[in-house]
């Protein structure tokens, strides 16, 4: 409903009244992930792009990128963020043809065009279409999530909204680059991927690179019907010369074909059983909805992401754009420990941060640090300030074609050396929220009185909630998860997901160390054994939960 309305040049800027505020956004969080059907209320993504645009710095004359993994609602959404930024004054806006642009792309143009922020819009791997999920994320001028001062302020404004600002404009066409002009705001469609595989090209050797995938190196790499589609076949069967075919289930499709594009075991299933059981190919990797995470295999060889960190970072060196050495190294509390010996055998500073990429940014915008990941198939470096699923995927090529070897000999070679840490993530998914709470509730009140208690044969040296100070800037963040730390240097973590959209997901850690001299080559579910039936046993997980076995294991 119009209530006011002014004129501008070329068109009619208009404020729209909303008879409730908008409630829905948590705060802390860097976006709105919800369900798609929730997306189709009235003004539910105009109340968070209204509070978003009255709080990012520089909207106001500045530049803002946006684009999307293609999912249902991503282009309809880019047509409606448009009107707004141009009845907020935004000078020039960014976006690409046909609104598909991947996470770690985005984060790229918003720092290579000197944007003051972006508007991501994914669910990144949770499902998509009419029955599954969307969301919209909001980045800053560095290119990463936008740091908690921005988000508490956008959930502020949430509070209060009663109305938000749009213009009355004919939508963009957006099949083909072009420079268009909605009212005052100058408008670029331009090719999301050229510019991302420009990016890659400066980090990695591509002629090395296109011998390998010319040679008889065979690789399968799987698009999950999403967003590195496009950018996949463009820099692996075009610019590297693969096999047409490479590149599967390449089409992003709104509702990726029906998939969860979430590349674990269970879910790429179909990748996963190529490799693990197949001989065609040497090669396997697969990306998320929004492209910003990765999953590795070889032949009969499942790359666990923490251990894919410690490799990167120990072949750094390997690719030309690390070939100077690396400033430091982090990880997420929950990843393993398997970065930290190589950090410390290559002299580097090593840091533990929360869950979730935004602490990185810090770290990467002061220096500190060149690689960092996370346990969720996210592994990223200073080149943007996002995860990025193709650059490991390309950072895995390069090394196999430098070292040529192959991925298990990567591997074997990598715990000969720094020890194994076997690992695994059994997650419990979409239990019922209360049963959650309470069980992860009832174990954080059991904590101080675990210390020193015996577990699986060891006992506990550390049993805390964790809290990080960051060391850039000091902020403190506490309540990042529950950690039981044995004195032979095993850990085990409860998190609950703050990514789920259905009930609570619980997630368990588990981690156990074995020396260069121990036992290598176990199953992690059987190395794990013992503590996986003991944090059981302690947290009553499938008396709480009611599930006899998690819905993910990875
Ligand atoms: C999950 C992952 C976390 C990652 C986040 C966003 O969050 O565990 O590492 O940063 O997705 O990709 P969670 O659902 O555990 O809160
Ligand atoms: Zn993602």
């Amino acid at each position: 409903m119009t209530t006011s309305s002014s004129d501008s040049p070329a068109a009619t800027v208009i404020t729209v009244a909303m008879a409730q505020p908008f409630t829905d956004q948590k705060p802390g969080t860097s976006g709105l992930r919800k369900s798609s059907r929730q997306f189709q209320t009235p003004h539910y993504l105009e109340s968070f792009v209204e509070a978003s645009l009255r709080v990012v710095p520089g909207v106001q004359g500045g530049t803002l990128v946006v684009g999307g993994d293609g999912r249902y609602g991503n282009l309809a959404a880019i047509q409606t963020i448009a009107r707004m930024a141009a009845a907020h004054g935004v000078a020039r806006l960014i976006t690409t043809t046909g609104g598909i642009l991947s996470t770690p792309a985005a984060s790229h143009l918003i720092r290579t065009h000197q944007a003051v922020g972006g508007i991501i819009l994914s669910a990144s791997h949770n499902p998509g279409g009419l029955e599954g999920d969307f969301g919209v994320k909001i980045n800053g001028a560095n290119g990463g999530p936008a740091p908690e001062s921005i988000t508490d302020a956008i959930y502020q404004a949430t509070l209060s909204l009663d109305s938000y600002r749009t213009l009355q404009a004919d939508p963009l066409p957006l099949d083909q680059p072009a420079r268009l002009q909605m009212g005052a705001m100058a408008v670029e469609v331009i090719d999301g991927v050229s510019d991302y595989a420009a990016l890659m090209q400066k980090l990695f050797d591509f002629d090395r690179l296109a011998a390998l995938l010319k040679g008889d190196f065979r690789v399968a790499f799987d698009a999950m019907h999403a967003v590195t589609g496009p950018y996949a076949t463009s820099i692996f069967e075009q610019l590297l010369g693969a096999p047409s075919g490479t590149v599967r289930h390449g089409l992003p499709l709104e509702d990726f074909g029906g998939g969860h594009p979430d590349p674990n075991l269970t879910y790429a299933h179909d990748l996963a059983a190529l490799m693990l059981e197949g001989e065609a190919y040497d090669f396997g990797a697969a990306c998320d909805g929004d492209g910003d995470r990765n999953m590795i295999l070889g032949r009969h060889c499942f790359v666990n992401p923490s251990d894919s960190l410690a490799v990167l970072t120990a072949n750094a060196t390997l690719a030309p754009g690390y070939a100077q050495g690396l400033a430091g190294v982090a990880r997420s509390m929950p990843t393993s420990a398997a970065a930290d010996v190589v950090a410390k055998s290559l002299g580097l500073p090593c840091f533990e941060t929360p869950t979730g990429w935004k602490f990185f940014g810090n770290l990467l915008d002061a220096g500190r640090i060149t690689l960092c990941g996370e346990e969720s198939f996210g592994t990223g470096s200073n080149h943007i300030r996002e995860k990025d699923g193709l650059w490991a995927v390309l950072f895995w090529l390069q090394i196999l074609a430098v070292r040529g070897c192959s991925v298990a000999d990567v591997m074997a070679d990598h715990w000969r050396r720094y020890g194994r840490h076997y690992y695994s993530r059994h997650d419990y998914e979409a239990i019922e929220s209360e049963a959650a709470h309470g069980l992860y509730g009832r174990v954080k009140g059991m904590l101080p009185a675990l210390v020193g208690e015996r577990f699986a044969g060891r006992a506990i040296a550390t049993a805390d909630d964790f809290a990080y100070t960051d060391p850039v800037d000091g902020s403190v963040t506490q309540g990042q998860g529950l950690r039981l730390l044995l004195d032979d240097g095993s850990r085990m973590v409860l998190r609950l997901s703050g990514t789920g959209t259905q009930g609570a997901t619980l997630r368990v850690y588990l981690e156990s160390y074995v020396p260069p001299s121990g036992a290598l080559a176990q199953d992690p579910q059987v190395a794990l054994a013992d503590l996986i039936n003991a944090i059981d046993a302690l947290a009553e997980i499938k008396l709480r939960t009611g599930m006899a076995q998690p819905t993910v294991i990875t």
